[in-house]
Formats: C-alpha cells, structure tokens, sequence
C-alpha cells in the first residue's frame, strides 16, 4: 500500500484521564444532583450540579458543594442515602430508598470544559463514553476487535445499537453547546452517521480545508457565488458547534481530523491555496496535486476512544489522511440552534428509529433528549408542527 508521507502539522495530544467522575441516575433516566448542598433534586441536564465522585465503595461526594451521600449496592445500582435519610426515585427524602444507577461520566467539571471550549473555541472531552459504548459503536463500524465483522448495509445505523443515540445524548456535552450556542433549543442538523476512513492509498480524492455546517465555508457557493452564511457578518453569536465523536483512538496516522485551531474568529474561510473543500471536489485532484496543506501551522488533536470534540463549526478543518491498516471510526455531528433551517432531513429517519425495536432500550430521559435533538419544529401563529421533507413538493422543483 503507498501511504504518503506524514505531514509536518502540530500535535495536541489529549490523554486518557486517570479518573472519571459518576452520574447518579434514577430508573428514569433523571439526574440526581444539588443546587444548594442541602436539598437533592433531578434535572434533565448535567452540569457541575450533577457531579458526583465515588470516594469510597459506599461513598459518593458532590464536588460543588462538598456533601456525601452513602450508598448500598443493589442489584446493578446504589441504595442512597443523605445524612442517614433514604433517597427516593424523585430524589426526596423517602421510607424507601430507589435504586440509582451510577454511569460513566466526565473526567473534568463541565464548567472547566465549558472555560476552555468558550477560550479557545474548541475543547475535548476525553473518554467520556463509556468503554460500553464505544465497544458497540466499534461493533456496528466493524473496527477496532470487530474489524472482520461485516458492515450491515441494510439497517438504518440508529436502529443497529441503542448505543448511537446514547452517544448522541451525552449530556455533558449538550450542556457545552447550549452554553456555547447561547439557547437551549438545540438540533441535530443531519442524521447522525458513521464516519469510517479506511485506509489511504496514496492517490484518491481527500477532503479540503472547509468550515462546518452552517457556514460550509470553502465548500459551497450557490450560482451567485454567494457564501450561504455571508463571510465577515458571523459575529459573536455562534450558529453552529460540530460535535466529532471518536470512536477508534485518533491518531495523526490513522487520520485524526486536522484543524487551524482559533480560526473561528477570523469570520473568514480557510485560503485558497491551503487547497479548500471545493478545490478538493474535484475528482483526481489529489491524484495530480498531492494533499491539502499539511504543516506546522495546522494542528491534529489526538484523543483517545470515546472521546468527544467539540468545535465551533467556523474553525478551518479537514479530514485525515488514514496512513495505518485499520479502520477508523468517527460520527460527526453538527449541532444548530433551532431558529436554522437543518441541513439534512432527520424526520424520516427519526420515525424509523421510533419504529424500530432499539428504543426501547433506552432510559425515558435519553428518549425524550433524543426527540429534542433530531425533530424540527415550526412554532407559529398555527400551533406547532414537526418538519419533514415532502417528496411530492421536492419532486415538482427537482430539475
Ligand atoms: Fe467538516
């Protein structure tokens, strides 16, 4: 196999944490947690409220405000109690306590990734899935130890593992968008798909430099020539985060995405002569030109399996190039406020989800996130309605 030769670009390694800390999760789904210290509630997000570190075998303490609750193991979860009163499944005091899960969690406080991600316009959340879930992810992408599996082509990837939409819920990092994002009503602005780079052999077409969705800066031009969100108008407000979840371990050799990392303030795309995404297009390009530009100004994040990358979608960035053997599996997301029109149709494959037999797998809260991020809605004088694309209206305007 001809891989070509590695490029020169600065490597920002993030490693694998030595701890995580633990969300507390009643049969719901709900996440337990405090505001004040003295009363425990649930929320439907994680923040630094809903942290939680296991101290002891039978100790988990609350890093915001210092409080310890004691814990009886039951079946697979915990038996709570808080200064010796037993915690029920609404996080009140009750004669019974509820059995709580403990799930993998962050390995930072949210708000210290939230001071880095708002920084720098980027930040990465190491190994925030869990190694269960990553395991799944692995098996449907047919990498990592499944990579003799066959790749099923035939399901619809939300309906192979329960696993894509947990992923797609990690809560830690929805609350980093909506922060970042400035609104609570966020979207998923495509179907979340798998992203497998197989290996590189020397000549085929590569993707240029470009920014994310909305902007797709470098990408798109309509037939004025007119940028679809207009370059040197993006101000402050961010109108889009891309949420780049690793799968296999990203390394610069197997193809980890390359950024111009605090490009997001520039409120321009990358250069022409970086080789951009429309440049790239083009079939043989590659083949002719060589690869995109590949030196010391650009940077490669390397992150480990089960990691989560959060960008703001204007930061420069293109693929890798994969110079290993093996598969490598990422899902890529782009995250929109809701006021944006999605840049693909999540309806259909969302009704097929809600049909097929894996949701029922997931907890009630991670089936109500779920909706909340892939059904657009139009709220008006009329009411609410829910948004899909109309194949017979699409049909009259295809040309
Ligand atoms: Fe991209």
């Amino acid at each position: 196999m001809g891989h070509s030769e590695p490029g020169l670009e600065r490597i920002v390694r993030v490693d694998p944490p030595k701890h995580h800390f633990t969300l507390l999760r009643n049969p719901d789904g709900d996440y337990l947690g405090t505001e004040d210290g003295e009363r425990l509630q649930l929320f439907d997000h994680v923040d630094d409220k809903a942290i939680w570190k296991q101290l002891e075998s039978d100790t988990f303490g609350h890093p915001a405000s210092g409080i310890e609750l004691h814990s009886d193991p039951h079946r697979d979860g915990h038996l709570l109690s808080h200064a010796d009163i037993k915690v029920g499944a609404d996080a009140n005091p009750s004669e019974e306590a509820a059995s709580y899960m403990a799930h993998h969690g962050p390995a930072l406080m949210p708000s210290d990734y939230l001071a880095t991600f708002q920084e720098n316009g980027w930040v990465c959340l190491a190994s925030i899935l869990s190694p269960d879930i990553v395991d799944e992810l692995e098996r449907v992408s047919c990498c990592g130890r499944w990579s003799d599996r066959a790749y099923d082509r035939e399901t619809p990837v939300l309906n192979q593992t329960a696993a894509f939409a947990q992923a797609a819920v990690e809560p830690v990092s929805l609350w980093l968008i909506r922060q970042y994002l400035s609104t609570e009503e966020i979207r998923l602005a495509h179907s979340p798909g798998l992203a497998v780079l197989t290996p590189d052999d020397g000549e085929r077409d590569v993707q240029g430099w470009h920014s994310d969705f909305p902007y797709l800066w470098g990408i798109t031009r309509n037939r004025d020539n007119d940028q679809r969100i207009p370059v040197g108008m993006s101000g402050e407000l961010s109108m889009g985060v891309q949420r780049n979840i690793c799968v296999s371990e990203f390394t610069r050799e197997n193809g980890a995405t390359c950024f111009k990392l605090g490009t997001h303030v520039l409120n321009s795309g990358p250069p022409e002569e970086w080789g951009t995404g429309s440049i790239y297009a083009q079939r043989g390009h590659r083949a002719a030109h060589g690869l995109p530009y590949d030196g010391p100004e650009a940077d490669i994040i390397e992150a480990p399996a089960g990691s989560i990358i959060l960008y703001d979608a204007r930061t420069w960035h293109r693929a890798g190039v994969n110079r290993t053997d093996q598969r490598r599996a990422a899902i890529l997301q782009a995250m929109t406020p809701s006021f944006l029109m999605p840049f693909g149709d999540t309806s259909m494959p969302y009704k097929q989800f809600m049909k097929g037999p894996i949701i029922d797998q997931l907890l009630k809260r991670d089936q109500t996130a779920f909706a909340e991020l892939m059904v657009h809605k139009v709220i008006g004088p009329g009411g609410m309605g829910a948004i899909t694309v109309d194949k017979e209206l699409t049909g009259l305007f295809q040309a």
